[in-house]
């Protein structure tokens, strides 16, 4: 991951996510805003000035960026966060993947997860969610996601176990086996139960329960460096599984007829 003061880039998609609406409307006191602000977290563009200092990019460099300071929605975007893009991701896809890919592997982390563990993971449907099930499994941690009747196939191709979110969640969970550790990454006044289930608040993490400090449980918010490397890994994991897929497609539809070789670039 690039890091620096910063590097500006000509943004060419920017992401909106729920957490925009949330500071739109002045539900999110830690986040400055001015009223001159621009919003947008997250944008991907082509770098085309760098600061004094900055290493791990130059003019000309295809890039995803974390914006802290917001601006993702100008033509410019000045970045302190960013990773290379590979020439398997789209646009689009660059520019929706830094904030929930950042809050996804931040909160693992700081979950302290490790193989062999079972974490629950409320909100797994979700944009934050389905990326943190698929690093999570990625690590050999077995995930038991809560989420709506409409989620529960994506949860299961996700490689987590699926529960239904809403009243007796608890038991239905309980009905799985036992939990290490919570993440919530919805929000929706989960954290008794979650609490219930970790067997205390040391090991659950919400990204969004304006409750969290009554319940003795960390809200984590993001920082510069709070999670170093996590948008480069997210990045290089969603270019293995666009090459992979679109080899699959070729040689689905005949276009190809030899073995394909996968390449990061
Ligand atoms: N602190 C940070 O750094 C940070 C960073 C990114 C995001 N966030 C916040 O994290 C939250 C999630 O972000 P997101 O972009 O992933 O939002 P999202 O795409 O809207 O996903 C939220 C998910 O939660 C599910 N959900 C709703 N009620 C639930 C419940 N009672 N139990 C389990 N799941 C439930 C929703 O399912 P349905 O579709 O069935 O409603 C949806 O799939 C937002 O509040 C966002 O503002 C914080």
């Amino acid at each position: 991951m690039g890091r620096g003061p910063a590097a500006r880039t000509g943004v060419r998609a920017a992401g909106i996510s729920p957490t925009d609406l949330a500071l739109r409307a002045g539900y999110l006191k830690a986040i400055p805003l001015p009223p001159d602000a621009v919003l947008g977290f997250e944008a991907a563009g082509t770098v085309d000035a760098v600061g004094p200092g900055v290493t791990g990019t130059s003019i000309g460099d295809d890039v995803t960026a974390l914006l802290l300071s917001l601006g993702g929605y100008a033509e410019y975007a000045v970045a302190s966060t960013w990773a290379r893009k590979p020439h398997a991701v789209s646009w689009l896809d660059a520019a929706a993947l830094p904030s929930s890919a950042e809050a996804a592997e931040r909160v693992l982390r700081q979950l302290n997860v490790t193989s062999g563990e079972t974490l629950l993971l409320f909100g797994g449907g979700g944009s934050v969610g389905i990326i943190a099930t698929q690093l999570a499994a990625a690590r050999g941690v077995k995930v038991i996601s809560a989420v709506g009747e409409h989620d529960e196939t994506l949860a299961r191709e996700l490689g987590a176990t699926p529960v239904r979110y809403g009243p007796g969640v608890a038991g239905r969970v309980r009905a799985l086996g036992a939990v290490d550790a919570v993440f919530d990454a919805a929000g929706k006044g989960v954290l008794a139960d979650a609490i219930a289930l970790a067997g205390g608040p040391r090991r659950v993490i919400t990204l969004s329960d304006p409750a969290a400090a009554g319940f003795g449980v960390t809200l984590s918010e993001a920082a510069p460096g709070r999670a170093p490397g996590a948008l480069d890994e997210a990045i290089a994991l969603l270019a293995e599984m666009q090459q992979a897929a679109e080899a699959h497609r070729q040689l689905e539809s005949g276009s190809v007829h030899e073995r394909i070789i996968l390449t990061l670039s």
